[in-house]
């Protein structure tokens, strides 16, 4: 895909720890589109990941920020506008962590400190990321920004544990933010559910695989993948789309409205 929609556009891509990550796929192909940005990770991240390379690919700076903290963020934003020098077209939050699914801890003997740590890895550092560009206002209008979720938030699925209710937040957050950044500055606040996708947060999950041929043989075009995400998010990026907000969107391949395949009914056949 070869359309420069992004071209004029600036903003700030989180979550690109390796040429795996979801973040990774977007920045190239928000790249491509004609978009420019900064790339941002926590520290560690930025230590032991590759990202990098990928600042380099993208002619980009990279700056570290510890999305949980409110500090780290206002740095950030702050940089980053000065870096582009102007206000934000696009953010994407592409963040993910549960210690309890870390550190592989059953869903029924949670630790609480652990919970509350992914909480605000994985949700609540949405909401400081969205008013710290509210309050800084440094968001252009007809911006958009954009996290990723999961359908777990909606359904159960074993083994995604208190992720589940971290995208159920995320997936709230976009939308009682999302009024407030419609109505005060016309920019839209959007959620991504993606299919499962083989990356580091996505291999952390016990019986990855099984999910992944699970949602595979129960989606009628297929899983998407981390590109197909990277391209949905540049179309969300783009004036395509200036009047698509507080949505939790499906990224795929149907997945989300199928009850069941003739595939699967096929194994219980047999
Ligand atoms: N992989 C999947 O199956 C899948 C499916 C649906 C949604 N998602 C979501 O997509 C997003 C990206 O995940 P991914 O699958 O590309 O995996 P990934 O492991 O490549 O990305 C997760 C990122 O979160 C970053 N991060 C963790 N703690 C942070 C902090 N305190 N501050 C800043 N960044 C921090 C990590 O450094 C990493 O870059 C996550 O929100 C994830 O939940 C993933």
């Amino acid at each position: 895909m070869n359309h420069k929609i992004l071209e004029g556009k600036k903003g700030i891509i989180f979550g690109a720890l390796d040429d795996q990550s979801i973040a990774w796929k977007a920045a190239l192909a928000v790249n491509q589109a004609g978009g420019e940005f900064v790339l941002t990770n926590s520290p560690l991240a930025i230590r032991m990941g590759k990202i990098e390379e990928l600042a380099q690919q993208t002619g980009s700076q990279t700056i570290a920020c510890d999305a949980t903290s409110l500090e780290d963020l206002n740095h950030l934003i702050e940089k980053s506008t000065e870096i582009l020098n102007s206000k934000l077209d696009f953010v994407l939050h592409s963040i993910g962590m549960s210690v309890n699914v870390r550190k592989k801890r059953h869903y029924t003997n949670l630790k609480y400190d652990w919970l509350a740590k992914g909480w605000d890895i994985s949700a609540v550092s949405f909401h400081k990321l969205l008013q710290t560009l509210y309050k800084s206002d440094k968001m252009n209008q007809w911006g958009s920004i954009v996290a990723l979720s999961y359908i777990a938030a909606q359904r159960t699925f074993p083994n995604y544990s208190d992720m589940a209710e971290n995208k159920a937040y995320l997936e709230s957050v976009a939308r009682s933010f999302g009024y407030y950044f419609g109505k005060e500055k016309k920019v839209r606040v959007n959620t991504i559910s993606q299919s499962p996708t083989p990356t580091t947060a996505g291999k952390g999950v016990k019986g990855l695989d099984a999910f992944l041929n699970f949602a595979q043989a129960n989606s009628p075009l297929g899983n998407a993948t981390a590109l197909d995400c990277a391209h949905y998010i540049v179309s969300l990026f783009s004036d395509y789309t200036r009047k698509v907000t507080l949505q939790n969107l499906y990224n795929d391949g149907g997945f989300s409205m199928v009850g069941v395949s003739e595939e699967i009914l096929t194994k219980f056949l047999e």
